[in-house]
């Protein structure tokens, strides 16, 4: 089929050409984005889970609908060790010139403004493309502690956003990036705002991690939050984000190549649409058959192996690529600790730093105690391909 006319070519963002299934999540989330207009309070809900199952393009989803519904958004991507503070600054001062466009919210607007104008000097910090011309507020968000400032400057944002008789909605993307004292003072922010009557809506996402790191963070973080879990597509919807893109275009697919390539993916949204990339490509009849969607598993694999897959293990050390390598040999996982560790000949406890290293570059994490497994869909078999059955890749 014409590649110009390809509907999964990788574009700009990772917006999917058909976006399948998650009706649970979305309509929770237009739910909450609708309460919230109306004054009434919503659990802040934090999406988990592995990487490439469609949690960016669910935020990005829902931040859309909360524009359309009235809210002002404020979006971060949470990269390695950046301040929270300085990603919020800007996005604030942003969403404040929104409000203060509403005349009703001026003299709120301004007080918020004051607040961030004294957070962003307690952090030394600049306020992105506009700076702020007005005094700021002193004892408000300037005593250069986090976990107290963060709080009044949220709610002095919720009061303006009120006042518009809009909301305000924050969302967080790659939270498990968030520096520890940053998560802290976020949930403590949120928690202090679910007592008040404001109209904030929180939503964040994150690999698996992101639970346990909240509920370390602060213990009550298990209440405050709702852990909406992202994996794989139903079948149908994978069947769907796959062919309805290819009828858009006036193309067909039979449904053994559909069955084909739910196999081949287990139904991961992003293997989904590099398999719907390559088939279109390869198919030289005028409908995709089975036999496309085989010979698209070689092509797809070698991309992932080449991109989604290398990306994350050029991240590692060599000493923290013979551990996933060890992960691996050992099958899909999880894996126990103790197993990987009896396969190094090392103890459980002297690979603790080098287990915590990988699990902070986001690369695996813990289901449960003891218990490790990749945050990558199908990365031992990566693995196995590139460096035990061709060890000298490594
Ligand atoms: N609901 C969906 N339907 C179809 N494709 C999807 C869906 N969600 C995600 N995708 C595709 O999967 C890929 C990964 O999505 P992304 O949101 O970046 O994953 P994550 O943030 O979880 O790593 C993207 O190419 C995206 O277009
Ligand atoms: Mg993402």
């Amino acid at each position: 089929m014409d590649p110009v006319r390809n509907p999964f070519a990788p574009g700009a963002g990772s917006r999917p050409p058909e976006f399948a299934g998650r009706d649970a999540i979305l309509n929770d989330a237009e739910i909450a984005i609708k309460r919230a207009l109306i004054g009434k309070q919503n659990r802040s809900q934090m999406l988990l889970g592995l990487r490439g199952v469609g949690k960016t393009v669910l935020l990005n989803k829902i931040e859309e609908m909360a524009e359309n519904a009235g809210h002002v958004a404020s979006f971060i991507e949470a990269p390695e060790g950046r301040p929270l503070s300085e990603l919020l600054v800007p996005k604030l001062n942003h969403a404040l010139r929104k409000l203060s466009l509403t005349e009703q919210a001026k003299a709120k607007t301004h007080q918020a403004l004051r607040a961030l104008r004294s957070f962003a000097s307690a952090f030394k910090l600049s306020y992105g493309e506009t700076t702020l011309s007005v005094d700021p507020e002193v004892g408000i968000a300037d005593s250069g502690d986090l976990e107290s400032d963060l709080p009044d400057l949220f709610i002095r944002v919720g009061e303006a956003a009120k006042a518009a008789g809009k909301a305000w909605t924050l969302l967080i993307d790659e939270v498990q990036y968030l520096r520890t004292k940053d998560l802290a003072a976020l949930i403590v922010a949120l928690h202090k705002i679910s007592q008040k009557e404001l109209p904030v809506l929180f939503f964040g996402a994150g690999l698996p991690q992101v639970a346990a790191l909240s509920g370390d963070a602060k213990s009550y973080a298990e209440r405050l939050f709702h852990y909406p879990a992202v994996g794989p597509l139903l079948p149908d919807d994978a069947k769907s984000a796959i062919r309805q893109p290819i009828e858009d275009e006036g193309e067909s697919i039979s449904d053994d190549a559909l069955n084909e390539i739910l196999f081949q993916t287990k139904c991961y949204p992003y293997f989904l649409q590099e398999w719907g990339y390559q088939c279109w490509n390869i198919a030289q009849g005028p409908r995709i058959d089975a036999a496309d969607a085989k010979q698209a598993a070689e092509e797809a694999t070698r991309r992932l192996d080449d991109g989604f897959f290398k990306v994350r293990f050029d991240r590692l050390t060599p000493k923290e690529r013979e551990y996933v390598i060890a992960m691996a040999k050992l099958g899909p996982g999880p894996y126990r600790s103790s197993d990987i560790a009896e396969a190094l000949g090392e103890t459980h406890q002297s690979l603790g730093p080098r287990r915590s290293q990988i699990i902070s570059k986001g690369m695996i994490y813990s289901p449960s105690h003891g218990d490790i497994a990749f945050t990558v869909p199908m990365f031992n078999d990566y693995l196995i391909r590139n460096f035990v059955d061709r060890p000298y890749r490594a």
